[in-house]
């Protein structure tokens, strides 16, 4: 067997050399890859992808009369009253729960510290600071209900169809 003490001597130091130069190599390769990585990532555009404030609710007719209707991944209320359509964000004004309508109280309930509204959005009790706020609402080309969360309206403009 050929143990690399009875080896000679230029053979024993070319066997660790290719072992160090494998091992430089292997080195220099794991921080290539990892430079590249922060490369990418640095030149790569930092753009926060957020979902339009825009919301298509849909047909008006698929809205009964007198019902309040929770949007949960918009956070609005499409709300159908005598007057007309309107919308209402549903997030709570205290620090920010999402409420929901009880149908059997005709209330807007927030179930994080109990404030309640009406159904226009003007509180009732509990420490929300502002009614819910009411947000623009229009009907497109296509008869749709559209609803943009972010813009606030005046109380009391409603949408007739
Ligand atoms: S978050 Fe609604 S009452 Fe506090």
């Amino acid at each position: 067997m050929a143990d690399e003490k009875h080896l000679p001597e230029s053979a024993a130091g070319l066997n660790r050399r290719a072992f160090f130069v494998k091992l430089g190599l292997g080195s220099l390769s794991i921080a290539a890859a990892g430079t590249a990585v922060f490369a990418y990532q640095f030149l790569s555009p930092n753009v926060l992808y957020e979902p339009s404030p825009t919301i298509n609710a849909g047909n008006p007719e698929s809205y009964p009369v007198d019902s309040v209707t929770l949007d949960v991944n918009s956070g609005i209320y499409i709300i159908h009253a005598k007057e007309g359509f309107f919308s209402l964000s549903a997030v709570c004004t205290h620090l920010g729960c999402l409420t929901a309508w009880k149908p059997d109280l005709g209330i807007i309930a927030c179930p994080c510290h109990g404030s309640r509204f009406q159904q226009n959005g003007q509180k009732i009790e509990g420490p929300a600071p502002k009614p819910l706020p009411w947000k623009r609402m229009w009907v497109n080309d296509d008869g749709d209900l559209m609803v943009d969360r972010s813009t606030d309206i005046r109380p009391l403009q409603f949408v007739r169809v």
